[in-house]
């Protein structure tokens, strides 16, 4: 059986059907797809396409008769980009955000504000930063919301939208991979160049190790890996239903339980996690999830990513720049509770009252726990149990400030390198050197010393919660680092000027790094975050209910979506017109679904 899927809106045809059976797919299209399929199969929206009779909402909508004003909650990558699309639509709106900053998981971290801020792109100082959330998109159509040329990327709307050429965003290669980088396991170094085995790290059991000597512990784990996993992307790829739902039958499953079905035993199944993934998420994250998040991972060449010059919060600023109406720093929201007629109240600091129409709730699933939803009586229990319970990934990075680049320095290592990076099962587990600032003589020594996922990067999180144990903290890290390079620690302590250490878990407003979906989760948790609540009036938008979730793209994704619930809500057949002339369509929903409930 081959759908076909066709987004009628309004009586127009919006983008083109797309027959699964005859054409191969890319990476992100299938990923958008995966996720309407799975939406329209839970039954968030009873038939799909949906009758034009179908109510949105859990219950009776009720479009107000003038045009309603929007609540957002959190200045993150979904909260800006949904008052962008609002702005454009003449739609009123209002953005509280809880911290002294925007940008949420966009997030630089320069070691001397004062100084970068006012240096320019030649200026070495401007270069004195590092990525502590989002640092790298590959270059895919899937990516095209944030980097791609069409008018309604965000980077190309803000860099024609801004007055000031200072505020353009640049964006420049990411060297993801390069030779003369380091790998170090069980305590043996070789160069990325290596093509290395469980051999090369001597773990068999003939060496004191837990793998039996066997093809597999001379292959290559990347290549085992993809081998393992690519029968299921294959599928897909040849036939979007048949191979949907081979993945389905996996989404109940871990990738570890997976892993085991195909025949490989659990020390082989821990050497190949060691070397793809933080430690434990082959038992936290479902195959589902592995396969899609490793097809983006695999579908762009490595030499094809970018990132931002001058630290991904350009992007932030840029869209701050194009707003005309500000964010509310400082106004953490503690309640949404039910307002005058079918309105909500939100309150800031217990204190605060704010009434909307409509509520767009972007903040991450752990800080929106918190809020008390208690009055809110006609939230859905599946809503707040998904909630609770939708599992995020740990990450956190530690960023270091050295006198010179001395990777890049021919008297320090014999063979040196630019960008890439170097990966161990230390505890620092990965290091990251700057792709920005190459061209600048002197640009300074800013590197990720530490870039960590899951129990790796919860472990390292304990240590950061004091001046003394970050002191240490910093040591082991300096360690570490000096074994991987093979150089001193006197050396890096020589050359040390400052570190900054973070966890997302470890943070009240983020609350977990993103989502990363355990077992069963994309078939019974995510659709109910996916539905409107309370008469169609609250939203949930974030990273977390999009296809694109831990990236940039699943924030912009989710908030189109959710302007667009609010006008289907509002039965605003026009403004639904105008926002796709305005901001293009999104695969990963049908706008179908938008009908308006009773026009
Ligand atoms: C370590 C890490 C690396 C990443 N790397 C990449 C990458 O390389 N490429 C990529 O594309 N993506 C990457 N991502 C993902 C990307 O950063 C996120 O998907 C995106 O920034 C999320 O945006 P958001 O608006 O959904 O959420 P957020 O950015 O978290 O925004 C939510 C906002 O809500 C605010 N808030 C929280 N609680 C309250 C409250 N009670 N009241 C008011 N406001 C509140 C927060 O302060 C925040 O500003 C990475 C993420 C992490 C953590
Ligand atoms: C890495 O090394 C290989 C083999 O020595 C070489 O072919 C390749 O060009 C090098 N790549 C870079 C980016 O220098
Ligand atoms: C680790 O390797 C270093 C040098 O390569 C060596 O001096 C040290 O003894 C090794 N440690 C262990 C525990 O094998
Ligand atoms: C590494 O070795 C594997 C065999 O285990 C091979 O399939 C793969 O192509 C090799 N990769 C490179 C980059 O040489
Ligand atoms: C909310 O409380 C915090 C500290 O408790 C304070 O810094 C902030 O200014 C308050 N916000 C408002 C809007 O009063
Ligand atoms: C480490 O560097 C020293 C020279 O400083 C060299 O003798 C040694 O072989 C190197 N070790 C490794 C594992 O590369
Ligand atoms: C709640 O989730 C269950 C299981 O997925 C589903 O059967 C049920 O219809 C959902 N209820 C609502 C109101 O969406
Ligand atoms: C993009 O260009 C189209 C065609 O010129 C125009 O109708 C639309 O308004 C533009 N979108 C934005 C966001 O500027």
């Amino acid at each position: 059986m081959s759908h076909l899927y066709c987004l009628l809106v309004l009586g127009f045809l919006i983008s083109l059907c797309v027959n699964g059976a005859q054409s191969s797919i890319d990476a992100g299209t299938a990923r958008a797809r995966l996720f309407r399929e799975l939406i329209s199969r839970a039954g968030v929206y009873n038939t799909f396409p949906p009758s034009a009779s179908e109510l949105l909402c859990d219950q009776e909508c009720h479009p107000l008769s003038q045009p309603p004003r929007v609540g957002i909650i959190g200045a993150g990558a979904a909260g800006l980009y949904s008052a962008l699309m609002l702005q454009s639509l003449d739609v009123d709106f209002e953005i509280l955000e809880a911290d002294g900053r925007a940008g949420g998981r966009i997030y630089t971290h320069y070691f001397d504000p004062e100084v970068s801020k006012k240096a320019t792109p030649q200026e070495a100082a401007y270069y004195n930063y590092f990525d502590v959330g989002a640092m790298r998109i590959p270059v895919m159509p899937y990516m095209d919301r944030v980097i791609g040329s069409q008018n309604w990327s965000v980077v190309s709307y803000v860099n024609s939208h801004v007055r000031e050429p200072a505020d353009t965003i640049d964006l420049i290669p990411y060297i993801f991979a390069t030779n003369n980088t380091f790998q170090l396991y069980n305590n043996i170094s070789v160069h990325s160049g290596v093509n290395a085995s469980a051999a090369t790290f001597r773990v068999l059991t003939s060496e004191g190790g837990d793998i039996p000597p066997s093809d597999f512990a001379d292959g290559n784990p990347d290549t085992i890996y993809n081998d393992a996993i690519s029968e299921l992307i294959v599928a897909l790829e040849q036939n979007f239903d048949a191979g949907f739902n081979k993945l389905m039958e996996f989404d109940q499953v871990s990738v570890r339980a997976y892993f085991l079905q195909k025949g490989f035993t659990n020390a082989q199944i821990n050497w190949l996690e060691t070397i793809e993934e933080g430690t434990l998420s082959f038992d936290k994250a479902s195959l589902a999830q592995a396969v899609i998040e490793q097809w983006i991972f695999t579908a762009a060449p490595l030499d094809s990513w970018v990132t931002i010059n001058g630290g991904f919060e350009r992007l932030i600023k840029g869209l701050l720049k194009v707003l005309r109406t500000q964010p509310k720093l400082y106004n953490r929201v503690t309640a949404i509770k039910p307002g005058r007629a079918d309105s909500l109240t939100v309150v800031v600091n217990h204190t605060f009252e704010h009434s909307y129409d409509h509520v767009i709730n972007t903040i991450p699933l752990g800080a929106t726990r918190v809020l008390d939803t208690s009055a809110l009586s006609d939230l859905h229990y599946n809503t707040t149990m998904a909630w609770r319970a939708l599992a995020y990934d740990d990450a956190g990075k530690i960023g270091m400030w050295f006198k010179t680049r001395w990777w890049e320095d021919p008297d320090v290592l014999s063979m040196p390198f630019v960008g890439g990076q170097s990966s161990t099962d230390l505890p620092i587990r990965r290091c990251v050197y700057p792709s920005y600032g190459l061209e600048v003589n002197g640009a300074p020594g800013t590197m990720i010393a530490s870039y960590t996922w899951s129990q790796d990067a919860a472990r390292l999180a304990a240590f950061y919660r004091s001046a003394t144990q970050e002191e240490f903290i910093t040591h082991v890290v300096l360690e570490d680092m000096a074994r991987l390079h093979n150089i001193s620690v006197s050396f890096l302590q020589d050359q040390l000027i400052d570190t900054y250490l973070w966890d997302w878990y470890n943070h009240p407003y983020s609350d977990g790094a993103y989502a990363l979906f355990a077992p069963a989760q994309f078939s019974d948790v995510l659709p109910a975050l996916l539905r409107p609540s309370c008469k169609g009036r609250l939203h949930t938008a974030g990273e977390a209910t999009s296809s694109g979730h831990a990236w940039v793209v699943g924030a912009l994704n989710s908030a189109y979506r959710a302007v667009m619930e609010v006008l289907a809500v509002e039965g605003r057949k026009d403004l639904m017109e105008k926002m796709v002339n305005l901001w293009g369509s999104l695969d990963e929903v049908d706008l179908g679904w938008f009908e308006s409930p009773s026009p």
